[in-house]
């Protein structure tokens, strides 16, 4: 087996995401696997340069992890030659900046969503990618996860006939942080540093109905702060200036109506934390993170209306487990894989900045449509 080498400069990697599901999940992960064999003989091997603000931070994960390259350099980093990749996983605010570099340097670019801040950010973002004949990719991870991945599998089997309804209901109580420390970063709940549970969710929400079961068409929003007081990771309190949740209702070309709950401020009463409910003519699905249920036409039961009556049995007992398709793979792991695959061998991809703009784009109607209190259509997005 031939070596080939890839340099990866990775900024934000002593964040949640850049650390755990970026470096030791996929990047680490692929190493510890050997490097990504490509199928004709070659295998390749992914060489991250830990890129980032703090120098000692950085050295930590590098030691801890035998990794060679850090630095706080990034002008550097994007000048050396060997590095073909820059993938951003830093705070929301700075990664347009920083990927707009990494293009104008002829680096590939893969990074977290959003993409930027504001829609006619992101859509440039795209165009200058396009431009300078780079490869770019977005993180989709959600397409990956195997629940999700079963349900991709039913829709395009036919399973649900006509798609009638999505519901989705995602989200998990955060601690506000004083009692107990916050799940989440504090800037996620300030609007002036890039935060906000509609920024966060609603790309996602686009890449997933897009892709299963069709483009959103219009989009109508309510959001809140419900949690308006909260503490940061110094214990100091601050005012929550970001919505934590929204309440979503989107038209998908085809006809669907998807509804969709986000939340950082409900309490978990489901399997997972985050439920996705197809209805169809010919058959429901219920999927998760790692599961999906079914429940087909011909085995639907009658459930009649009678609150005199005791329901006969559980209602969750009546649907059909979606077995697993082999070992579980990571989902940003296996998108990694991808994308590493699309730069190096040209293979097919689609999660690009383009993509990536979409989303930017439904957060930011989501957002106006609440502050104008009305349904907003979504047009399609074109570089
Ligand atoms: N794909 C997903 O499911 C998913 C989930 C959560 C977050 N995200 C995205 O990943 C990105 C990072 O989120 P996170 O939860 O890991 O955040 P985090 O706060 O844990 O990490 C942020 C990283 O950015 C760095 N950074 C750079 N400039 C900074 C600045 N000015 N202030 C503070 N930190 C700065 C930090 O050092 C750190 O490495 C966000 O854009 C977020 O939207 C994606």
């Amino acid at each position: 087996m031939e070596r080939r080498t890839i340099r990866i400069a990775m900024n934000g990697v002593t964040g949640r995401m850049g650390y755990r599901q970026h470096l030791v999940r996929s990047v680490l992960a692929l190493r510890e696997q050997g490097g990504l064999d490509l199928g004709d003989g070659t295998v390749l091997w992914p060489e991250p340069v830990l890129v980032g603000r703090r120098e000692a931070a950085l050295r930590a994960i590098a030691e801890q992890h035998g990794l060679e390259h850090v630095s706080t350099d990034l002008t550097a980093v994007l000048a050396d030659p060997k590095v073909e990749v820059y993938f951003d996983a830093q705070v929301t605010a700075a990664r347009e900046g920083a990927v707009r570099r990494a293009v104008a340097a002829g680096k590939h670019v893969y990074c977290e969503k959003p993409t930027a801040l504001d829609f006619p950010s992101a859509l440039e973002l795209a165009r200058l990618a396009a431009a300078a004949g780079v490869k770019h990719g977005v993180v989709q991870d959600k397409l990956f996860l195997p629940g999700l991945v079963k349900l991709r599998r039913l829709a395009e089997s036919g399973f649900f006939g006509r798609v009638l309804s999505v519901r989705g209901e995602f989200g998990y109580w955060v601690f506000e942080g004083d009692r107990q420390p916050a799940q989440r970063p504090s800037w996620n709940y300030r609007a002036q540093d890039g935060g906000g549970i509609v920024a966060d969710m609603f790309p996602h929400w686009d890449y997933l109905l897009h892709e299963l079961f069709g483009r959103v068409r219009t989009v109508q929003a309510l959001t809140r702060t419900h949690v308006g007081r909260r503490w940061d990771e110094e214990g100091r309190p601050y005012e929550a200036t970001a919505e934590d949740a929204a309440y979503g209702i989107f038209e998908l070309e085809g006809g669907a109506v998807a509804q969709i709950n986000s939340s950082w401020a409900v309490r978990v009463h489901r399997d997972e934390l985050v439920e996705i409910q197809v209805d169809g003519t010919h058959g429901s699905a219920v999927a998760g993170l790692r599961s999906c249920r079914i429940q087909p036409r011909g085995s639907t039961p009658r459930p009649v209306w009678d609150p005199d009556v005791p329901s006969a049995g559980s209602f969750r007992a009546q649907w059909q487990e979606v077995p697993d398709d082999g070992p579980v793979a990571n989902g940003f792991k296996a998108q990694w894989e991808l994308f590493l695959r699309h730069v190096v061998r040209d293979e097919p991809w689609r999660w690009d900045l383009v993509a990536g703009a979409r989303g930017v784009q439904l957060a930011s109607l989501g957002l106006r449509s609440c502050a104008e209190g009305r349904r907003l259509p979504v047009p399609e997005v074109v570089l």
